[in-house]
């Protein structure tokens, strides 16, 4: 079997660590892309040597020139500008659409088949973005928040249990904001539920951190986090190039499902070799459905924004 093509559209913090996570794990020939001359070519020569003490499968190509990206298999879109202390992601709305928009046209010029998971911000509004331009089939474009969020939230939880994180399956929904919604009831540490094993004040502070999770990271560094978002989109790659079937919160297109009706957001879905392949629906308590509902009415307020300016 030839080896998978995986491109990672930005050199900065988040596709660079991507691109070597990629690297590391052998998922295939790897480029990384960037428009600052030199920045992909530096990285990219880096990572190949350091696939000399790890020793793993594929090539690694860092290149300003989307041709060599030609016929990828995903394309992980990191390109944009990050959130400094005092932004929001809404805040980065109109530079990054502006951004993603050429970025997704040359994907659709020199990857028309690809799969596309976008990690720019905000990040539902950006995963629209790059679903309208490139006119793909919905299941092959996604957005990656889910991945990161439950992650911060099971990481919180495994330090307040002092339990293995690898027990934890974090479930979560709506968009990449502060009104996101952590779902205990559906988060378990090897199988049981959350709600049994902590109480729920407690439970509420970890829902707060994990809501808040990106902005204490970009007020401690002055930038915005790059390790787990990373990890996040790989993740991702990773389900759909070995097609695990995996169920991953992710930004995904909802129509019926939840009665969304036509919107990028966080659900639980099974990601496989047709990307989103199936939208778990859970069985929501009214509380739930209605933190769901005020978080999906704000991605929609700005997709309508963003969609006069594409
Ligand atoms: C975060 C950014 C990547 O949540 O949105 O850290």
């Amino acid at each position: 079997m030839s080896q998978a093509k995986i491109t990672v559209v930005g050199a900065g913090n988040v596709g660079a660590t991507a691109a070597h996570i990629a690297a590391s794990k052998g998922l295939g020939d790897v480029v990384l892309l960037d428009i600052v001359e030199g920045l992909p070519e530096g990285k990219a020569l880096d990572m190949a040597q350091a696939k000399g003490v790890y020793a793993s499968a594929g090539n690694l190509t860092g290149t300003t020139d989307w041709d060599k990206a030609a016929n990828s298999d995903i394309v992980i879109v990191t390109s944009g500008l990050p959130r400094k202390p005092g932004m929001s992601r809404d805040d980065l709305l109109a530079k990054n659409a502006g951004i993603v928009k050429a970025v997704t046209e040359q994907i659709v010029r020199t990857s028309p088949n690809s799969f596309i998971v976008v990690v720019c911000n905000p990040l539902d509004v950006m995963t629209q973005v790059a679903a309208t331009v490139s006119g793909f089939d919905k299941n092959k474009v996604m957005g990656m928040a889910g991945a990161l969020d439950s992650a911060r939230f099971a990481c919180f939880i495994a330090e307040e249990l002092n339990c293995d994180i690898a027990d934890i399956r974090g479930v979560l929904m709506g968009g990449h904001g502060d009104d996101m919604v952590p779902l205990p009831r559906f988060t378990s540490i090897a199988g049981i539920p959350l709600t049994e094993l902590m109480a729920r004040d407690r439970i509420d502070i970890h829902i707060q951190r994990a809501r808040k999770g990106g902005i204490e990271i970009v007020n401690l560094m002055g930038s915005s986090a790059y390790y787990a978002p990373a990890a996040g989109a790989v993740k991702m790659a990773e389900a759909i190039l070995k097609d695990t079937k995996s169920i991953v919160s992710c930004c995904a297109y909802c129509d019926s499902e939840y009665g969304i009706g036509g919107a990028f957001v966080g659900v639980p879905a099974m990601l496989g070799e047709n990307g989103v392949e199936k939208i778990i629906q859970l069985d929501l308590n009214e509380t739930e459905k209605a933190e769901l509902v005020a978080s999906v009415n704000h991605v929609k307020e700005l997709v309508s924004v963003v969609e006069t300016m594409i």
